[in-house]
């Protein structure tokens, strides 16, 4: 089996597909840096859905069996249905799921779920139309997510909802927002993280997932640790008892690298090793060929990929704690968020 130098094996496979978003939240893509002279990736630049197919069969056969279809976001993306439906059609894939801001799900949750996606975790920060939209950068109303929810929902989509938490931005309306949507779906709640470059992160600004979860109970509200459905996963869930599950994301406070089996390939194809690698390997170039290069058969794709899998050590969020701010300023250039989708 394929492990990396830590012994984790290659499970999960996230692929971009865009790197533009029809929001701009201030913790991943702020207004003032994304702004209307920001440049995109232009089309050419992006991988062809027949591109990303073949990566995805290169990764399955080296032990991938779960795919995760990010951006930016990429219901933005056009025909994505048609890049599903390939994806779905590979033998070994035994679920796809999408990241997603939800807000384009009324008008596409039925095809996606025909072309074979499974699920869809969709990312609300605040039911408080002021907060929501100041966190999303456009003044978005989250009535449009909840459409989007319910949108998936009414597909048949399974559905999870992911809200990054940020000390006197969000924090005050941690417990109404999940008593809210609790009977929708899971809620689970992600730490802060420094991602990218440009999010002004800092420790006070993460509320620790123990305090997230001490603010959700209450007199009439208790929680219990429920164990993990699969190695690796990076949810801790609790159950309330009365059928809600809460989950918690804490790669600041108790980072999950020791299980990571996650790779992530941009929109462009370059692939990363961790969520927080300032560096990755082209895959599209060797892919395509060059003049004085031959494009690489399937085989060395797949030699070229299990070489970078092999000589990974990636463990990012634990050793985070062993930087200084200082030293963790001067690791520059780490990927954007909106270049592989969390
Ligand atoms: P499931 O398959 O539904 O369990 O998905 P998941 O929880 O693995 O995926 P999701 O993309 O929804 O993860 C939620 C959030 O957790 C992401 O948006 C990131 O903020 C964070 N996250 C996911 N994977 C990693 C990782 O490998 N490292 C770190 N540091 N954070 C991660
Ligand atoms: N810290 C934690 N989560 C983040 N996300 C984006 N940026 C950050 C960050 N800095 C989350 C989004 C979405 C997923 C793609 O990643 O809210 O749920
Ligand atoms: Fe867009 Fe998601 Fe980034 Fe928000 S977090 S700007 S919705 S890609
Ligand atoms: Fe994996 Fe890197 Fe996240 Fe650790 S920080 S869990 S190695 S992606």
């Amino acid at each position: 089996m394929l492990v990396d130098q830590l012994g984790r094996p290659l499970r999960d496979l996230r692929i971009s597909v865009t790197d533009r978003c029809n929001l701009r939240c201030t913790y991943c893509m702020p207004a003032d840096v994304f702004g209307p002279d920001y440049a995109f990736l232009p089309r050419a630049e992006l991988l062809s859905f027949e591109e990303i197919e073949r990566l995805a069969r290169a990764f399955v056969n080296l032990g991938v069996s779960k795919l995760r279809v990010t951006g930016g976001e990429p219901t933005l993306r056009r025909d994505l249905p048609d890049l599903i439906r390939r994806l779905s059609g590979i033998g070994g894939v035994q679920d796809i799921a999408m990241t997603t801001n939800g807000l384009l799900l009324p008008r596409m949750a039925a095809d996606l779920k025909a072309a074979g996606l499974d699920r869809v975790t969709v990312s609300i920060d605040s039911l408080d139309p002021e907060v929501f939209g100041r966190m999303n950068g456009l003044g978005t109303h989250p009535q449009k997510v909840l459409d989007g929810i319910e949108a998936a929902l009414t597909a048949g989509l399974g559905v999870k909802i992911n809200t990054v938490v940020q000390r006197g931005v969000n924090d005050a309306g941690l417990r109404g927002l999940w008593l809210a949507l609790r009977d929708l779906a899971p809620v689970r709640f992600i730490e802060f993280m420094d991602v990218g470059n440009h999010n002004g992160w800092n420790m006070d600004s993460v509320v620790p997932s123990r305090e997230v979860l001490a603010r959700l109970a209450g007199d009439d509200l208790h929680f219990t640790p429920v164990n993990p459905e699969y190695r690796g996963e990076v949810a801790a869930r609790h159950t309330d008892g009365q059928g809600h599950e809460v989950g918690l994301i804490s790669s600041v406070t108790a980072p999950f690298c020791g299980d990571c089996s996650r790779a992530r390939i941009s929109a462009v194809g370059t692939l990363y090793s961790c969520l927080f690698a300032s560096g990755g390997t082209d895959l599209r170039g060797p892919m395509r060929g060059t003049p004085g290069q031959a494009a690489l058969d399937d085989a060395g794709l797949e030699a070229l990929i299990a070489g970078v899998w092999r000589e990974r050590r990636d463990r990012y969020s634990e050793e985070r704690g062993e930087l200084t701010a200082a030293s963790r300023e001067a690791r520059a250039g780490k990927v954007e968020m909106s270049h592989i989708g969390g």
